[in-house]
């Protein structure tokens, strides 16, 4: 018997108890995401399907490990996700999202005048009030307030730009648990000519473990998640 995962073929011999039951919670998790995404993806918003698999899976995942910090939660599209992911495990750490929501700008969603209030709209439809605290603020100074090694994720999707990221990047560093991780979504989009700029290569690609993660479908033309990893 085989099996084909990520271009490689296994053989496998036999299937064991233990296989069979992390299939049947791998199949669990895919299920109960599909669930989610069908009312997640009503949110305006940019992560797209597989990315927000990608967040609902890390965040059950670390969230063992500390807060989960959000930089860009504008109407909460990501933020429902990720705070679904934690709510699935015991954790009691909290889903901190920061935005400073007078630099919102937004081409896309043109109607959505008020992101605000959009999301905490969500938070409350989502049931995720408990583990959720908002700062109305920039992210940079946001990340400051916070204690060392307190954060077990940290998502970045704020203002793409470069002096943003060079502010934001190293004040994540600073609070990350160091088994932690940190995400960036979108840094390989149009702001930064269809390539991470070359500050994000030197010092962030170079510099540690990461994993890029982006849907091929057209119908989710994301512009990818960096999942870095501290080496
Ligand atoms: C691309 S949207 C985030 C989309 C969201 N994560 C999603 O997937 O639907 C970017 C957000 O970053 C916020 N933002 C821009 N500059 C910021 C700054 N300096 N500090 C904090 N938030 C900022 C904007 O207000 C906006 O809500």
């Amino acid at each position: 018997m085989t099996l084909s995962y990520g271009g490689k073929i296994y053989k496998i011999q036999k299937i064991t108890s233990r296989m069979s039951s992390y299939i049947g919670n791998v199949s669990n998790i895919f299920l109960e995401y599909e669930k989610l995404w069908a009312k997640a993806s009503q949110i305006p918003g940019y992560i797209t399907k597989y990315e927000g698999l990608t967040l609902y899976m890390l965040s059950a995942a670390y969230s063992a490990m500390g807060n989960i910090i959000e930089l860009g939660p504008f109407c909460g599209r990501s933020s429902v996700i990720i705070g679904q992911g934690m709510l699935s495990t015991i954790s009691d750490n909290k889903l901190i999202c920061i935005d400073d929501f007078s630099k919102q700008k937004s081409q896309t969603f043109p109607s959505m005048n008020n992101p605000k209030e959009e999301l905490l709209k969500n938070i409350k439809y989502f049931n995720l009030e408990k583990i959720f605290t908002l700062y109305d603020m920039d992210s940079s100074a946001a990340l400051n307030l916070f204690n060392k090694q307190t954060a077990g994720m940290i998502f970045i999707d704020s203002k793409h730009t470069e002096k943003q990221i060079r502010k934001e990047f190293p004040a994540a560093l600073n609070i990350i648990n160091s088994n932690g991780v940190i995400l960036l979504h979108d840094y390989k989009n149009l702001h930064v000519e269809k390539k991470y700029s070359k500050w994000i290569t030197e010092n962030i690609v170079m510099q540690y473990e990461t994993v890029y993660i982006k849907d091929s479908t057209p119908k989710y033309a994301g512009n990818g998640l960096l999942v870095i990893m501290q080496k």
